[in-house]
């Protein structure tokens, strides 16, 4: 495939979009997309004949849909899931996406799927199993694939490559996009104690096909990324840059906890279109208080040693 070597893959600026879910359909329905694209989680839609999947078809009528998967599981020592990949190439063709993403992570081992995006050791040896893996993949579903980059909460002695070197060897070695989550950059700077702005500015800016921006949630010693915020000022400003460095890109709203409605949702993206007049939002960070659940179904408390233990 010639274009896989072009600049951006040769695919298009969708302009601002959000993720679909279930909790706006009605009023999408009812008032239209007011949106220019669609990004959905590829899971939710596989096996789905329902009335959201109703939805989305006819929807993928009319205007650009994004398939965003969770299970690729690229990092794990499992075998690849043909059995996934089929469904997820049968709902591309039938969706025509625009692309398809997923992240640089594993979600399970022997079988059992942690429903996580878990980090991996960034080194010459994961690399090359990432990068044959994602070969394959990108093989099998007969285009490119994007690869986000995660938010995370620890890392490895084994780590020997930084995680913006690392993505930007994966996209020269396979062929991949990048789809560029600055708020996971924001959540990961914070956690690990390095610097945003220079993973952004060391990923390589023509191989970022799309954004993402959400609020995190600062508990205290850890950002975490519970997509249940509005997008914090910090994360318009790296917004910003990386709009800037990749010269305009597909924009994506994250937002999966505590759903505002439709309309203060799409209040929330178009704030993204005034950080690019100029203008910067100033909005905090959200802060978790004392017994705050985390909004991700996550079972663990905040004093337990293993998040202790994740310190940097
Ligand atoms: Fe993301």
């Amino acid at each position: 495939m010639s274009s896989v070597t072009a600049p951006r893959l040769g695919l298009p600026n969708l302009g601002y979009g959000v993720g679909l879910r279930n909790c706006h359909l009605q009023h999408i329905m009812e008032h239209g997309a007011q949106v220019d694209w669609f990004e959905i989680i590829s899971e939710n839609f596989i096996g789905n004949y329902g009335w959201s999947r109703y939805v989305l078809d006819s929807l993928a009528e009319r205007m650009p849909i994004v398939m965003h998967g969770v299970s690729l599981s690229l990092g794990s020592s499992d075998p690849l899931d043909f059995h996934y990949l089929g469904q997820l190439k049968g709902l591309a063709s039938a969706v025509a996406p625009a692309w398809i993403s997923d992240h640089l992570c594993w979600t399970g081992v022997a079988g059992i799927n942690s429903h996580d995006l878990l980090p991996l050791p960034l080194n010459e040896e994961s690399f090359n199993h990432v990068a044959r893996r994602l070969k394959v993949v990108q093989e099998y579903l007969e285009r490119p694939l994007l690869i986000e980059n995660p938010s995370s909460y620890l890392t490895f002695s084994q780590s020997t490559i930084p995680e913006w070197e690392f993505l930007g060897a994966l996209t020269r070695e396979t062929g991949c996009g990048l789809l560029l989550d600055v708020n996971n950059v924001y959540v990961s700077a914070h956690n690990h104690g390095f610097d945003a702005e220079h993973y952004i500015r060391a990923i390589p800016a023509d191989r970022v096909v799309q954004l993402h921006i959400a609020g995190p949630t600062d508990y205290g010693d850890y950002l975490i990324d519970t997509h249940d915020h509005p997008v914090p000022a910090r994360v318009w400003e790296l917004y910003a840059l990386a709009q800037e460095l990749t010269g305009g890109v597909s924009t994506l709203l994250e937002w999966d906890a505590n759903i505002p409605d439709y309309p203060n949702l799409l209040a929330e993206l178009d704030k993204a279109r005034q950080v690019l007049a100029g203008r910067r939002p100033q909005v905090p960070v959200a802060q978790a208080t004392a017994g705050t659940p985390l909004s991700n179904p996550i079972d663990f408390q905040l004093n337990e040693p293993h998040v202790r233990a994740a310190t940097p």
